[in-house]
């Protein structure tokens, strides 16, 4: 029932949208950042995921990003990413925005993917800002120096403390605006901006389809919510289009 409601919905829309979390990768192996299995339960964000700590330590937070890429180069896309960009492929689904730093996303298939957070695939200089694009992990020592001008090498992330890639999130605002229905699935809704993404497409009149085995603090103003892993969910959702839409 809440299925075919969301497929009514996805169907009727104009603009679809979708914001993704750390949930959809999930289902590939990739561990979500809170709850009971979560890295911010086992880890301190404060000692690897801020500007600070790596100034204090960067051999210490590159070991622990060197795990967090060979864990996501290794992983490969589930339902989830599968079904998201099929819906782009029908020409349904017109943007994705998410908040992981996994390339999951484009390694299905879809286009349009805008990394509020960034990517584990960009390493940048911490002087000059001069990026590369790995395609394996970066494996320290000896800790990566820019090309350009030798200075230190960062992952190409976002930490605690920092401002999101200001063209990447005003993009974002402007696709979700235009948006009557969100798709929002397998993220926690406590991370800013990102959460509030789904609370404009609300305000002007339209729908948040949620999907989350948990609840959120979004779950009380979605239209639809969906109690089941993303994979699940997704792939039935898009099954169930297949057979109206094609
Ligand atoms: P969280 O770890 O906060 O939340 C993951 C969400 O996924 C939870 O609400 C789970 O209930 C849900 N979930 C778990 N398994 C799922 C599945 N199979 N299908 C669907 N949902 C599932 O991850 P995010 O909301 O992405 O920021 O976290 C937001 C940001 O906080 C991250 O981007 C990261 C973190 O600190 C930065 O690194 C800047
Ligand atoms: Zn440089």
């Amino acid at each position: 029932m809440m299925i075919s409601q969301a497929v009514e919905l996805i169907l009727g829309s104009k603009y679809l949208t979708a914001l993704t979390g750390a949930g959809v990768s999930a289902e590939s192996g990739i561990p979500t950042f809170r709850g009971k299995d979560g890295l911010w339960n086992k880890y301190k964000p404060e000692e690897l995921a801020t500007p600070e700590a790596f100034a204090n330590n960067p051999q210490l937070v590159w070991e622990w990003y060197s795990w967090r890429m060979s864990v996501v180069f290794a992983a490969k896309p589930n339902p989830a990413h599968y079904a998201l960009a099929e819906l782009e492929k029908a020409g349904i689904l017109k943007s994705l925005v998410t908040q992981n730093v996994d390339d999951l996303h484009e390694r299905a298939g879809s286009k349009k993917v805008l990394h509020l957070h960034g990517s584990l695939r960009v390493v940048r200089c911490t002087n000059c800002g001069y990026e590369i694009y790995v395609s394996e992990p970066i494996k320290v020592p000896p800790l990566p120096r820019c090309e350009k001008c030798n200075s230190l090498m960062r992952p190409g992330v976002v930490w605690f403390g920092e401002m999101l890639p200001k063209d990447v999130l005003d993009e974002a605002f402007s696709e979700v605006s235009k948006s009557d229905v969100i798709i929002v699935a397998g993220t926690s809704a406590v991370v800013q901006p990102a959460a509030s993404l789904p609370l404009i497409v609300k305000r002007s009149g339209g729908f948040i389809i949620e999907i989350n085995p948990n609840e959120t603090p979004l779950t009380n103003i979605s239209d639809v919510s969906i109690r089941m892993p993303a994979g699940k969910a997704l792939n039935e959702i898009i099954n169930r289009i297949r057979e109206s839409h094609f």
